[in-house]
């Protein structure tokens, strides 16, 4: 037996249980070094794979990442399916030394809308985040920021009324006065907060202000306007998102207006 073992995996990204295996590992057999190497494609590049395993196995002296040794015991991760999990918004599945980094770099979200959205919604969500970056760099703020803030602000839009009114009753019961439609807004932050573990105040407080208009600090209402005038849309908003560009406020104000007229005429929100 040699004093040093692999475990091979995707490690997409490294998990939990990932952990604990090569923990359980080397208390029985003793190994004096653990190796964690990422193999095959993934749905992020080897590389920042590694960076993550980097992160994850940081406070463990014994465990590192990096290329196989020769003569080490072979294992595999048997984690795939909570690797899988992970990259559906369960982000509690991964190893610990990543939750936060998930969530704060936006890791897995491409993965995350396909899997909680339909194509539409997804293609949508795309494209808000798309022009939320454009128009917080014209405006000099995080264009990072503002991207997470589309991909994540219908996140729970596909779910049923019966799933939104049994959140809504327990954690924001005043959002009910509200039509259904409205709903996802309110849902949304607390579905980030519970799985993904996002604390971001101004984050979350945009996606809850992102249907109704209702606050406007300049991450609010940049995700107002990318929503109501994504290209996606299909109807010619090229002025408003000129206008968004130059100037936040005064785009901010006609797209809200713009709504209000819509729904007056019998519009949906949403
Ligand atoms: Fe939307
Ligand atoms: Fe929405």
């Amino acid at each position: 037996m040699s004093r040093t073992a692999v475990i091979r995996g995707r490690f997409d990204p490294v998990t939990a249980e990932d952990v604990a295996f090569a923990v359980r590992l080397r208390r029985e057999k003793q190994y004096e070094k653990i190796v964690f190497v990422p193999v095959a494609e993934g749905s992020l590049p080897r590389e920042t794979r590694q960076d993550l395993l980097q992160a994850a196995l940081k406070p463990y002296r014994r465990f590192c990442t990096g290329e196989e040794p020769q003569d080490a015991d072979v294992y595999t991760s048997g984690a795939e399916e909570k690797e899988a999990a992970v990259r559906q918004g369960n982000y509690a599945l991964a190893a610990r030394g990543i939750r936060k980094l998930l969530a704060a770099e936006g890791l897995y979200f491409e993965d995350l809308v396909d899997a909680c959205c339909n194509p539409h919604r997804a293609a949508h969500s795309r494209a808000v985040a798309d022009l939320c970056r454009q128009l917080a760099e014209a405006h000099g703020l995080d264009g990072d920021l503002a991207w997470r803030a589309g991909m994540l602000h219908d996140i729970t839009k596909g779910r049923s009324e019966e799933w939104g009114r049994r959140i809504l009753e327990r954690y924001e019961p005043e959002a009910l006065q509200y039509a259904p439609p409205v709903w996802h807004s309110f849902t949304a932050p607390v579905w980030l907060k519970q799985n993904l573990g996002i604390t971001d105040h101004e984050l979350l407080a945009a996606i809850r202000n992102h249907t109704l208009g209702g606050s406007q600090t300049p991450l609010a209402m940049i995700l107002y306007i990318a929503d109501k005038t994504e290209p996606t849309r299909g109807y010619d908003s090229t002025g408003e998102i000129a206008l968004s560009m130059k100037d936040l406020a005064a785009g901010f104000a006609l797209v809200k207006q713009e709504a209000a007229e819509w729904l007056k005429k019998g519009g949906a929100n949403g």
